[in-house]
């Protein structure tokens, strides 16, 4: 099945938002640019056809992209928003709360931030389900980095036989508490990351008893 092209709406067309605007016009997405600086947007077209043509890429790709210095008419249609304005906290908070204003129920909204976390740029949306994170440096996340809980998978663990105490042995010298983990010890951390006070850290793993992490 071929799924219906993408509308894309890129905020910024500075230096990565005319690269990211030129990607996915080239894919074949109709693409709409806004820029709140008139000679950034005016020269936005001018810019994606010279890289196209010096990278070989189809030239007529800068015909799907549309500049406009109208937000709302910029991502009123959009499936995915991406923001590519300067790295400025409050800046992008206050355009994020404007874009949603303007967007259908379950368009994207994406931050090619590369250094602030995707929480605090989103803070403001009502549907934070809706946020995303693409900038360069990867998106991190919080987690919990367990040793082995009572799960259906890891019952057998907890049984009286060779095996499992064998297998127990070499879990249990990581645990200080000397005893695996129950679901109820994981509730406190869970809490935690689901809410809103977890939202200024960004990247820890948080290790439940004797816990570690793969790889
Ligand atoms: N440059 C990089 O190598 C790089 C790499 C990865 C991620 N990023 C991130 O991408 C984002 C953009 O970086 P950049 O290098 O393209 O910056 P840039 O300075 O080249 O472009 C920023 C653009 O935002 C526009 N702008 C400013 N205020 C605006 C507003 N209120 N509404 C709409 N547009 C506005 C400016 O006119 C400009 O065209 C930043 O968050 C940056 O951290 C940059």
């Amino acid at each position: 099945m071929r799924m219906a092209k993408a509308r894309i709406a890129v905020i910024g067309a500075g230096l990565m938002g005319h690269g990211i605007a030129q990607v996915f016009a080239l894919a074949g997405h109709d693409v709409s640019v806004y820029d709140s600086v008139a000679a950034n947007l005016d020269s936005a077209k001018a810019r994606i056809l010279a890289n196209l043509k010096d990278l070989g890429d189809d030239p007529s790709a800068v015909e799907r992209v549309r500049p406009t210095p109208d937000l709302a008419g910029a991502v009123r249609e959009a499936d995915y928003v991406v923001e590519a304005v300067l790295e400025d906290l409050p800046l992008k908070q206050k355009l994020f709360v404007e874009i949603e204003t303007h967007v259908r129920p379950h368009t994207i909204l994406a931050s090619n931030t590369s250094v602030i976390p995707i929480t605090k740029i989103m803070d403001g949306l009502r549907d934070r389900s809706r946020a995303l994170g693409t900038g360069d440096s990867g998106i991190t996340v919080n987690a919990l980095g367990p040793t082995v809980f009572r799960s259906p998978l890891t019952q057998w663990m907890f049984e009286d036989s060779d095996r499992s105490r064998e297998v127990r042995k070499g879990f249990l010298t990581r645990v200080p508490k000397g005893r695996l983990g129950e679901p109820s010890d994981l509730a406190g951390p869970l809490l935690f990351l689901a809410s809103k006070a977890s939202d200024f850290y960004t990247g820890h793993i948080l290790y439940a008893d004797g816990g570690y992490t793969a790889g």
